[in-house]
This record gives C-alpha cells, sequence and structure tokens, in this order.
C-alpha cells in the first residue's frame, strides 16, 4: 500500500516536471522566432501564389532575419540533455550549419521572386522544406 502511494507520488511529481520542461521549451526565444517563421511562411505562401512579388520580397527579408536572430538562440535540446563545452559547441555548430543553409535557401527564393521566376522559387521552397525537416528532427526536442 505504501509503496502504491509512493509510486503514485513520484508519477505526480514526473508529470509536474515534466509539464513544466514542457512550458519552459514552448517559452524559449528560439520557440517565439519558430513561431513567427511558420506565420510568415503562411503569407509568403499566399503571396507566392498570388503573384504578389513585391510583397513577398519584403516578407523574405523579414524572414531572413528572423532566420539569424534564431542562429544565436540555443535549442532546448540542447539543455535538456545538459551539452556543455566542447560537445555543446559541436551541437552549437551543427545547428548554425544547417540554420546557414536554410538562410542561402530563402537567399536564392529572394532572387527567384525578383526575377519573377516561378520554377525557380518552387525549388527554393522544396529545398527550405526539406531543410526544416532536418533541422527539426536533429535539433527539436520532443516537448
Ligand atoms: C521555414 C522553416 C521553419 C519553420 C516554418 C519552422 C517552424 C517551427 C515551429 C512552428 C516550431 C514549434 C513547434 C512546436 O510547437 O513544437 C519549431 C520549433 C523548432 N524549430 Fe523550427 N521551423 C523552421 C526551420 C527550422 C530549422 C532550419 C531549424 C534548425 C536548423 C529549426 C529548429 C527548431 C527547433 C530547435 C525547434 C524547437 C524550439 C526550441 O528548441 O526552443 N527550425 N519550428
Amino acid at each position: 500500500m505504501l509503496s502504491k502511494k509512493v509510486a503514485l507520488t513520484g508519477l505526480l511529481m514526473t508529470m509536474s516536471v515534466s509539464s513544466f520542461a514542457h512550458a519552459n521549451c514552448k517559452a524559449s526565444p528560439l520557440h517565439e522566432d519558430m513561431d513567427t517563421l511558420k506565420t510568415e511562411m503562411k503569407s509568403l505562401a499566399f503571396e507566392v501564389k498570388k503573384e504578389d512579388y513585391a510583397s513577398a520580397d519584403a516578407r523574405i527579408d523579414r524572414i531572413i532575419a528572423v532566420l539569424k536572430d534564431a542562429r544565436e538562440e540555443k535549442p532546448y535540446l540542447f539543455t535538456e540533455k545538459g551539452l556543455e563545452g566542447a560537445e555543446l559547441n559541436q551541437r552549437m555548430a551543427d545547428y548554425q550549419s544547417v540554420m546557414d543553409d536554410t538562410i542561402t535557401a530563402f537567399v536564392a527564393l529572394d532572387k527567384a521572386v525578383a526575377d519573377k521566376d516561378a520554377s525557380s522559387a518552387k525549388m527554393a521552397l522544396g529545398e527550405i522544406g526539406n531543410l526544416r525537416k532536418k533541422g527539426h528532427r536533429a535539433f527539436k526536442a520532443d516537448c
């Protein structure tokens, strides 16, 4: 009976810790940048579809600024794993390299939009989608 109580208390404690971690990971500056990216990407897709290239151009510049900001933030996964020192530096470098590739893909999209080149724009958007998947698979905590 006592052990059941202890187990229940343990379970409740684990739940509250994990919900705390959950709140923590959703409140980070990186998470905020990512939420902004999601909203901006929706508007961008709409503008590209409407062939409103002037608005798309300005939006891509804003997206690139958000990505540059996100590049300097530490993914929550690294905090959760307690990474420090050389290991943290290595994983940050990996993260920043995928961010750099993503920025490069948005620069290519910017050019395609300026040239009103729909087929290059589509290719760049595909590449961005792949980098998003790659970044999330490698660096996003499951929280
Ligand atoms: C256009 C591209 C992208 C979009 C629209 C996007 C969107 C998002 C969204 C909506 C979330 C929150 C998901 C949730 O609620 O759990 C998120 C989280 C995250 N994304 Fe992205 N993402 C993009 C690209 C990337 C790239 C390229 C990387 C890495 C190089 C990345 C790394 C992360 C990480 C690490 C988190 C978790 C937040 C944290 O650790 O604080 N994302 N992203």
